[in-house]
C-alpha cells in the first residue's frame, strides 16, 4: 500500500513510524528534511506543503493510492480535494470539512445550528470597534481568538495572558491591525477547568476513539508564559486521565460524534482524525477547539500506543472496510518536546543538535524528529519544536522517568524543555484543581 504523507514535524514522524510498522510504502512531502521520516520513506519530495501542483505530480508519478495530511495549512489549501481529483483516497478532510478547524466561527455556528452540547457563548466581529464595544460591556471573562489559523498561538485569555480590559482592547487592535489569522475576531466565554484532548478516527459516519491525552500549551514550567503549539503531553494506561471519568469522556465523544454527523448533513463529510479539545468544567466538557488533524504533540502519545495497523485504519477512513477492532496498548506515555531557546516568544534557531536514538530507546523512550533540518550531515534546529521524546511505562510516573532518561541523550546549547510535564506534583495539581471546580 503506497501512502503519501504530508508534513515534516514530529507528529508526522510518529504517523510515518506507525505506517511503516504496518507495512506501508511511504512517499513523504515536507518542507524540511526530517531525518526520521526520510529514513522510512521510499521517496521524499521537499517542497512547500501547500504546493498542490508539485504534490499531485509526485502522487501521479509514484502511483500513490492513499493520502495522509499532518498539518492544518495544506488542509486549508485544499490538498485533499486536489489529491481526490486525481484518484488518491485520503484519510484527511477536504478544505470544506476542515473548516471545523480553519474557521473558529464556522465551528461555533455549526455547533449552535445543530444544538450540540458543550458550546460556549461566543460572538464574532468584523471590526475592532464592535469587538471592543462588546468586551467593555460583557459581564463574564473572555478568550480572544483570531478567527483563522495562527499555528495555535493566537488565543489570549482574560486572567491568563490578558490581565485587564486595556490588555484585551490592545490585543483586539493588534489582531485587526496585523491582520492576524484573517483579521477577524471571535470572543468566547472563558471556560474554567482542566483541559483534555479526545481524538477519534472517523470514516465520516463511525468513530474509533483514541486514548485521552493532556497537552501543555503554556511555554514555561508551572503553566506560565505564552501559549505555544504544545510543549508536551501525557496519556494514561487506562486511556482516561487522572481527573477525567468515563462519564466525562462519553460526553466528549458524543460531542465529537454529533459534529461529524452535522458536517455530513452540511454536505461536507469528514474523514480522518478529528481532534476535540475540551475544558472539563463543573458542567461537563466544553468545546475549546476542534481540529481537523492529529494534535501535535498528542499524536506522539497515541500513535506510540497504537497496537493495530495504522495502514488498515487509513484505508477504513478513506472508504474501506475495517477487519479488526482497533487496539491501543495499556501503557502510559509522557511526551516532552525539546524546543529551541526562546520558543513561544522568539525562537533562536540554527544550532547544531545531536541525538543518540539507540540510548533513548534503551531508556524505554522513543524520539520523534520535529522542526530540524539535515544540513551537511548535521542536524540543525529550526524555529519550531525540535524533537519530541516519548517515555513509555506501566504508569505515568514510570513513563515520565523514561522520558527524562531519554532526554539526557539529546545535546544542544540552545534548547529548552518543560521538565514538569507528567510529574506527580503537576498531575496532582490538575486533580486538585478539578476537585475544586467540581466543588468536592
Ligand atoms: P486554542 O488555540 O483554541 O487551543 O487555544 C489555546 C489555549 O487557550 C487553550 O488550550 C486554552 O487553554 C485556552 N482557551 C482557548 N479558548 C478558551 C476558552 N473559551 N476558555 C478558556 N480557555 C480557553
Ligand atoms: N496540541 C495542540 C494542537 O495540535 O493544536
Amino acid at each position: 500500500m503506497k501512502v503519501l504523507t504530508i508534513g515534516g514535524g514530529a507528529r508526522e514522524h510518529a504517523a510515518v513510524e506507525a505506517l511503516a510498522r504496518s507495512g506501508a510504502e511511504i512517499y513523504a512531502v515536507m518542507k524540511n528534511v526530517n531525518p526520521g521520516i526520510q529514513a522510512r520513506a521510499a521517496k521524499v519530495l521537499i517542497c512547500n506543503e501547500d504546493d498542490l501542483d508539485k504534490i499531485c505530480d509526485f502522487a501521479i508519478d509514484n502511483f500513490i493510492e492513499y493520502g495522509f495530511v499532518g498539518p492544518e495549512a495544506p488542509l486549508s489549501a485544499g490538498v485533499v480535494d486536489a489529491l481526490q481529483d486525481i484518484g488518491v483516497k485520503c484519510a484527511s478532510p477536504t478544505a470544506a470539512a476542515a473548516r471545523i478547524e480553519t474557521s473558529k466561527s464556522f465551528m461555533r455556528e455549526l455547533v449552535t445550528k445543530y444544538g450540540i452540547d458543550g458550546n460556549l457563548r461566543y460572538n464574532s466581529f468584523d471590526t475592532a470597534a464592535e469587538a471592543i464595544d462588546f468586551v467593555k460591556k460583557v459581564d463574564y471573562q473572555v478568550a480572544v481568538k483570531p478567527v483563522g489559523l495562527t499555528g495555535g498561538k493566537g488565543v489570549k485569555v482574560q486572567g491568563d495572558q490578558l490581565q485587564n480590559l486595556d490588555d484585551t482592547i490592545e490585543y483586539i487592535n493588534e489582531i485587526f491591525e496585523g491582520h492576524v489569522g484573517g483579521g477577524k475576531v471571535i470572543i468566547e466565554e472563558k471556560a474554567e477547568g482542566e483541559e483534555f484532548t479526545q481524538m477519534v478516527f472517523t470514516n465520516g459516519e463511525d468513530i474509533i476513539p483514541m486514548p485521552l491525552v493532556q497537552d501543555h500549551k503554556r511555554a514555561y514550567e508551572g503553566d506560565t508564559g505564552p501559549n505555544t503549539g504544545g510543549m508536551g503531553s501525557y496519556s494514561d494506561s487506562n486511556h482516561l486521565l487522572p481527573f477525567v471519568t468515563e462519564e466525562d469522556r462519553e460526553k466528549a465523544l458524543a460531542i465529537v460524534k454529533d459534529i461529524i454527523k452535522a458536517l455530513a448533513k452540511e454536505g461536507c463529510p469528514y474523514r480522518g482524525t478529528m481532534y476535540g479539545q475540551f475544558m472539563l468544567t463543573k458542567d461537563g466538557p466544553k468545546i475549546i477547539e476542534i481540529n481537523a488533524r492529529f494534535g501535535d504533540p498528542e499524536a506522539m502519545n497515541v500513535l506510540t500506543a497504537l497496537v493495530s495497523s495504522f495502514s488498515e485504519i487509513i484505508k477504513w477512513e478513506a472508504g474501506g472496510k475495517m477487519k479488526d477492532e482497533v487496539k491501543f496498548s495499556n501503557k502510559a506515555t509522557v511526551c516532552k518536546y525539546v524546543v529551541p531557546r526562546g520558543y513561544g516568544v522568539k525562537s533562536e534557531p540554527g544550532h547544531t543538535i545531536s541525538i543518540d536514538t539507540e540510548s533513548i530507546e534503551n531508556s524505554g523512550a522513543i524520539a520523534y524528529y520535529g522542526s530540524v533540518d539535515l544540513k551537511e550531515n548535521k542536524l540543525i534546529t529550526g524555529t519550531s519544536r525540535s524533537i519530541g521524546v516519548v517515555g513509555i511505562g506501566d504508569t505515568i510516573e514510570e513513563a515520565e522517568q523514561h522520558c527524562e532518561k531519554g532526554l539526557t541523550y539529546i545535546k544542544c546549547d540552545a534548547i529548552y524543555v518543560r521538565h514538569d510535564i507528567g510529574t506527580a506534583p503537576l498531575i496532582q495539581k490538575r486533580i486538585d484543581h478539578m476537585k475544586q471546580i467540581r466543588g468536592q
